[in-house]
């Protein structure tokens, strides 16, 4: 059976606008793998925490995902420039590629809640929900 799930990663206010992310974490096949939501442009985005040139973890510190102008996400290892609205990968080592999105959604006003779709109990819930 095809059930997917929506489970809830933080609240609304907890992501500025192209400040920090919230991390939680997927378990794909059993492994454990990093993802974060952010804010841009009025939305939210979430993505696998795992650069498409080298799966290495993108923040710099953790949460810290744009890069100064809060227009891009950046890599902190390599300095590949992602779409923070598509995860196209737009500069750097690996231009043209792409982040793995999830599929998120926000329910709410300001302390309303952010919630990631999965296709099934795969998720998990945040270590630090509200974390910002
Ligand atoms: S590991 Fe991210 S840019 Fe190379």
């Amino acid at each position: 059976m095809n059930d997917t799930y929506a489970v809830e990663i933080c609240p609304g206010d907890a992501l500025a606008e192209g400040g920090r992310g919230v991390r939680f974490e997927v378990t794909i096949d059993g492994r454990a793998m990093p993802a974060f939501v952010v804010r841009y442009g009025g939305a939210v985005f979430g993505y696998l925490n795992q650069c498409a040139h080298v799966p290495m973890e993108l923040d710099w510190q953790e949460g810290q995902f744009f890069e100064g102008s809060g227009l891009y996400l950046m890599c902190a290892t390599h300095g590949a420039m992602y779409e923070p609205d598509t995860g196209h990968c737009v500069g750097g080592p690996c231009r043209g590629a792409w982040l793995c999105k999830l599929d998120v959604e926000e329910r709410g006003e300001g302390a309303g809640a952010v919630v990631v779709w999965l296709p099934d109990e795969r998720i998990r819930p945040p270590a630090n929900p509200g974390a910002a």
